[in-house]
């Protein structure tokens, strides 16, 4: 049986314990095993996908998802098509589509926004993305990946590198990783781009053990995991530290050669310049697998949230 997350929202990476996101993935596998067992579980059941942000894998992976669940899909993609352009607030579009839908994905560029749905919401409301702060379900995609090549989340060392500073998704991922016993990390960025202070705040509150360098080559011996990011051109105030500061990290064949044997490279995409495409076909890439695994893990995440298992 398992926790149960019926009408749970999911809006922070530290909202379900681990034993309630272990219960995710648990499913995740049984799904991948046997993805037309449950092919039909949601017929009749409405989720609404509301994007204020461009996306390609998480909407189109939370849209899959239901629909192989044997549910329907509503929403928008461009909120200029969507009354939010004449000016409606987000409560109310929020308790609109609570009048038609049992579940809904938001991405917002605004930090907190889905925090502001939720509290508005009758239906679980899922974190897509806000701002530069989250990213929960790419969190419950990566570390379902990386239990499927490492077997378990402990005892790891990861590095994360590129953009620290803005990227939603490796601010997700330390503070949930965290959690696991024996994971430390390593920060690679500019001193520019660094991790932001709450997140060493709350490494050093939780006796978690990181450090940070400039230098991706002497770093990588010493990871498990590498998880590159993009720079995020959409956060930045100004064009020029943008280019300057876009390919500072260039994973290529000749760096990845330095990586022990146990290594595998992730990255949430998309991707920019960061990893070469020749690294694509090496057995340590798993970002294509990743991608995959978040619609298998969306699939698990919106079944709990429904209670339909
Ligand atoms: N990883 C991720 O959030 O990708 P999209 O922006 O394409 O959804």
């Amino acid at each position: 049986m398992g926790p149960d997350l019926k009408n749970r929202n999911l809006i922070n990476t530290l909202d379900f314990s681990v034993e309630e996101q272990e219960a995710v993935f648990s499913l995740a596998g049984e799904i991948i095993k046997g993805p037309r067992a449950y092919s039909k579980l949601l017929e009749g059941v409405i989720m609404a996908s509301l994007f204020f942000e461009p996306s390609t894998r998480t909407r189109l992976s939370f849209e899959a998802a239901m629909l192989r669940l044997g549910g329907g899909v509503i929403g928008f993609s461009d909120s200029g098509s969507s009354s939010v352009a004449k000016g409606e607030s987000i409560s109310d579009t929020i308790r609109t589509v609570c009048a038609y839908s049992d579940i809904i994905v938001m991405r917002h560029p605004k930090e907190g926004t889905p925090l502001v749905a939720a509290n508005n919401s009758t239906v679980p409301i899922i974190n897509a993305g806000d701002g530069g702060r989250e990213h929960p379900t790419q969190t419950l995609a990566d570390l379902l990946t990386i239990k499927s090549y490492h077997t378990s989340i402990e005892n790891l060392t990861v590095g994360c590198c590129g953009d620290l500073k803005f990227g939603r998704t490796v601010h997700s991922l330390v503070r949930n990783i965290g959690r696991y016993n024996n994971v430390s990390f390593i920060f690679v960025s500019p001193p520019e781009l660094t991790i932001p202070g709450f997140i060493k705040s709350h490494l050093d509150e939780n006796g978690i053990a990181y450090r940070e360098t400039a230098a991706l080559e002497d770093a990588i011996p010493q990871m498990d995991v590498l998880y590159m990011t993009r720079v995020q051109r959409e956060r930045f105030f100004n064009e020029e530290d943008y280019i300057r500061l876009k390919d500072t990290y260039i994973l290529d064949k000749k760096k990845l050669a330095l990586s022990g044997p146990g290594l595998i490279v992730l990255h949430p995409l998309p991707r920019v310049n960061e990893i070469s495409y020749d690294v694509d076909d090496d057995p340590k890439s798993a970002y294509f697998v990743q991608v995959g695994y978040g619609m298998y893990v969306r699939m698990a995440l919106i079944a709990k949230l429904l209670g339909a298992v």
